[in-house]
């Protein structure tokens, strides 16, 4: 099979596309031929920094397509079933073997390409906002980088729980499509003073709730944002800026702070039966994937450079 792959952690012009071998369907796995891969945030990170587990790598954590071969055991899936799937790495690629307990049926006639976008980017934001954010009607909440993938399924989850919705992005521009998805209020935090801003727009008391994908100095100015007894998730790293968490400054508001990781949950009945609701909401049209522009495989590191230009409004998607 053809896929994108690196010999070496680096900037998006490591990705090269190569003939590689094709993926074994061993027992309890399913093969799928990739229709559309989703680009997760944390691939273009992995791509930068993360372990190599084989060389070449084929980075990638989420892509949809159809089942051509079931391993031995599996039993809830069949040959042609069209499925989302995760997994650890890979997804950028013709083929993938994947266990099939990590997949999830796009409905007949939905759009493969919005539903390959769904599990990570729309799980995570329903985890942060709700299993561990506890976001409650008529709460305020912050969204920081309200216009990745993360933020983009955060804003629209928020608001139809009846929450009052605030998102920053490095532009206003980059947040004018989120205004149709439920976003009442965009910030630019490229901008001096957002903090104030953001506190202000909460009624000058702060946000119930922040969920930051950002980290480093920004995760340290959610808490900033945050009202009495106001909760932050934190639950990655955009901002590529690693610097320690000063965690004195929460105990005088009562405020907390909570670390999210989807993948320590995928696998359980909770986050299986979530994120098959989100994929169907999406598939209904309830629920929006706002995909920025499709990339043909070949060339990934095209995409992966159109992202890390902080460009991309929702997701970019490959097509191989
Ligand atoms: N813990 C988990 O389970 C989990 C699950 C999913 C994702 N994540 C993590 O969450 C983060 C966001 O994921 P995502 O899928 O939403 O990513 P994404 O779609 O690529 O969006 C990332 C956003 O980060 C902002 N950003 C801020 N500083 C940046 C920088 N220096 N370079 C590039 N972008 C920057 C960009 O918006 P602006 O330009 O508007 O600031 C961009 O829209 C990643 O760190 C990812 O690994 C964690």
């Amino acid at each position: 099979m053809k896929a994108a792959v690196y010999y070496k952690n680096g900037p998006p012009d490591v990705l090269q596309y190569e003939d590689v071998p094709d993926p074994v369907c061993g027992p309890g796995l399913v093969l799928v031929k990739v229709e559309a891969i989703s680009i997760e945030g944390g691939d273009t990170l992995n791509r930068l920094g993360g372990p190599l587990l084989a060389n070449p790598h084929i980075v990638g954590y989420q892509c949809a397509g159809t089942i051509i071969e079931i391993g031995d055991g599996v039993t809830d899936r069949a040959v042609g079933d069209r499925v989302v799937a995760t997994m650890m790495n890979g997804s950028h690629a013709e083929l993938v073997a994947v266990p099939s307990l990590i997949t999830w049926e796009i409905p007949d006639g939905a759009d493969i390409v919005a539903c390959a976008c769904v599990p990570v980017a729309f799980g995570t934001a329903h985890d942060c906002l709700f299993e561990f954010g506890r976001l409650s009607e008529g709460e305020t909440v912050l969204i920081q980088a309200g216009a990745g993938g993360v933020g983009m399924a955060a804003i629209q989850l928020a608001k139809r729980a009846g929450a009052t919705v605030i998102a920053t992005a490095s532009s206003l521009e980059r947040l004018k499509p989120l205004l149709d998805l439920g976003l009442d209020h965009p910030v630019d935090y490229s901008q001096d003073g957002w903090v104030d801003e953001v506190r202000q727009l909460a009624g000058g008391q702060g946000v119930n709730l922040v969920v930051d994908s950002v980290g480093g100095s920004t995760l340290q100015k959610s808490v900033a944002c945050l009202a009495y007894r106001g909760r932050a998730i934190t639950v990655g790293s955009a901002g590529r800026e690693f610097v320690p968490f000063e965690a004195g400054v929460l105990g005088m508001n009562n405020q907390s702070l909570t670390g999210v990781f989807l993948g320590a949950e995928i696998a359980t009945p909770r986050a299986q039966a979530m994120i098959g609701d989100l994929v169907n909401e999406v598939a209904k049209g309830d629920l929006t994937v706002l995909v920025d522009r499709t990339f043909p495989l070949e060339d990934a590191a095209g995409a992966h450079s159109f992202i890390e230009n902080r460009q991309a409004i929702g997701r970019v998607v490959l097509i191989p």
